[in-house]
């Protein structure tokens, strides 16, 4: 099929690159010229796991192609994905400006049907939105094409997206058109299993099921959080409590693993957005509003604890201490910084007067960008922790999991860990010498610790 995919951030290049890996024609489209020229050349914008090989393969044997030039995509294109930001704007609400435009243009290009397909997370009603803007403009070319939008959202996850979109738990269209529907479902099989589905609903339940999904998971991960920060208080642990409750198979053992926070391009976007939509609806999603509260405290833990073990009770209370932070990246395998809990964390220890040298197997570039000379950094774990009076581990990324305790130990000024993400045993951390602070796992440990 000839597919063109309106913008090359994450979703649109990843789903671009996939389409193109299962047989089809596809034109990726984006307005930064640099950035298109750079894929051409194989340089790929972000950091994700197997999407360079991949799209240097599809666009060598000519099922891939990159342009600044819409019209012309649009023209030879049956599908459409549109595939382009929704930032929030300054109420929370999503900004569709860029959605609409593209719309727009492919309203003023296109010549024989054309099928839209909405990818970007936007508000229930978005769909409406681009239909309406597509007959505006083909009104004002006194032209009658039949077109056709859809709503599919996606759901993969930074780190993991190639598998996630080859190997979707499901896939959700929505649309009010069966012969659409066909096409859909037709695009789609080359990446549906025997345990996976793709369910076909209309358009406002699709873009629902996006916001849903999302505010469900942030949800777990803001409930485990107090649960964690409550067992801290009560000297229970909270991975028991985790393998006790997530074996009722109606909770399940997944996204219950607390830390510092939820971050990255999605879940603080959409929460967000839903509350609005909510209020702009006269409902009060007071959950949700607890959510993201709760997410915001959360980001403080960990800082919080620091402050008890090694502050001085002062404004500067941590003044002359340095710390060393593992994890910069809101999760392991990419190199996103957005709404990554390491710069709230960072910020309220530079304010309180620390000394802060991070690593991260991926993101300092991306970290400079926000805190430029005001911490140091380095590509060398270990490097980091000389001299400095703890460690905090922020990002759980693979090589934090098993290092040399030994060599942790010899480097840092005093053996303490604050571990963000509850990556060791505590017992077998503390044998081997260190003071160790995880999140909601050692209650006696953590009111008796510093
Ligand atoms: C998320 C959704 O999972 C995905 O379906 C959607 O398409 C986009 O948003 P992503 O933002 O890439 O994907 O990351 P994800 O792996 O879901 O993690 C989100 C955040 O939750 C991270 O900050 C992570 O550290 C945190 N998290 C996740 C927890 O704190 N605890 C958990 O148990 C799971």
């Amino acid at each position: 099929m000839k597919i063109c995919i309106i913008g090359t951030g994450y979703v649109g290049l990843v789903a671009g690159t996939c389409f193109a890996e299962s047989g089809n024609d596809v034109i990726c489209v984006d307005v930064d010229e640099a950035k298109i020229e750079g894929l051409k050349q194989g340089v790929i914008p972000i950091y994700e796991p197997g999407l360079k090989e991949l799209v240097i393969r599809n666009f060598a044997e000519g099922r891939l192609s990159f342009t600044t030039d819409l019209a012309a995509a649009v023209k030879v294109s049956l599908i459409n994905f549109i595939a382009v930001g929704t930032p929030p704007g300054e109420d929370g609400s999503a900004d569709l400006q860029y959605v609409l435009d593209v719309a727009r243009v492919i309203g003023r290009n296109m010549e024989g049907f054309k099928i839209l397909v909405d990818k970007s997370t936007v508000p229930v009603g978005t769909a409406d939105k681009v239909r309406g803007v597509v007959r505006e403009e083909l009104q004002k070319r006194g032209r009658d094409i039949e077109f056709d939008v859809v709503s599919n959202p996606e759901f993969m996850k930074e780190g993991a997206a190639i598998d996630d979109f080859m190997k979707p738990d499901r896939v959700v269209i929505g649309t009010d058109n069966v012969r659409t529907g066909e096409i859909m479902k037709e695009l789609y099989s080359p990446f549906m299993r025997k345990t996976n589905r793709l369910i076909i609903m209309d358009i406002r339940s699709a873009e629902m099921t996006k916001y849903a999904a999302n505010a469900m998971l942030a949800t777990k991960i803001s409930f485990m959080n107090q649960i964690a920060n409550l067992c801290d208080r009560m000297g229970a642990d909270v991975s028991a409590v985790r393998e006790g409750i997530g074996s009722d198979s109606r909770i399940g053992y997944d996204f219950l693993f607390p830390g510092v926070g939820y971050g990255g391009s999605c879940f603080p976007k959409d929460v967000k957005a839903l509350v609005k939509t909510a209020e702009e609806n006269d409902y009060d999603f007071m959950l949700l509003k607890a959510v993201e509260e709760v997410n915001e405290l959360q980001k403080l833990v960990l800082t919080d604890k620091i402050i008890r073990c090694l502050g001085d009770g002062s404004t500067e209370s941590l003044k002359g201490r340095t710390i060393a932070i593992w994890g910069l990246s809101f999760k392991p395998r990419t190199d996103d910084m957005r709404e990554a809990p390491s710069v709230v964390i960072i910020s309220r220890l530079l304010e309180l007067g620390a000394k802060v040298c991070a690593h991260d197997p991926e993101a300092i570039k991306e970290a400079r960008k926000i805190f430029g000379d005001r911490i140091t950094y380095s590509n060398n774990q270990y490097e980091i922790l000389k001299g400095a009076d703890a460690l905090a581990i922020v990002t759980e990324w693979n090589e934090y999991r098993t290092p040399d305790f030994e060599r942790i130990k010899t480097l840092l000024k005093r053996p303490l860990i604050f571990d963000g993400r509850n990556l060791y045993e505590p017992s077998r951390i503390k044998e081997a010498g260190f003071e160790y602070l995880p999140i909601g796992r050692n209650g006696k440990h953590f009111s008796t610790a510093c």
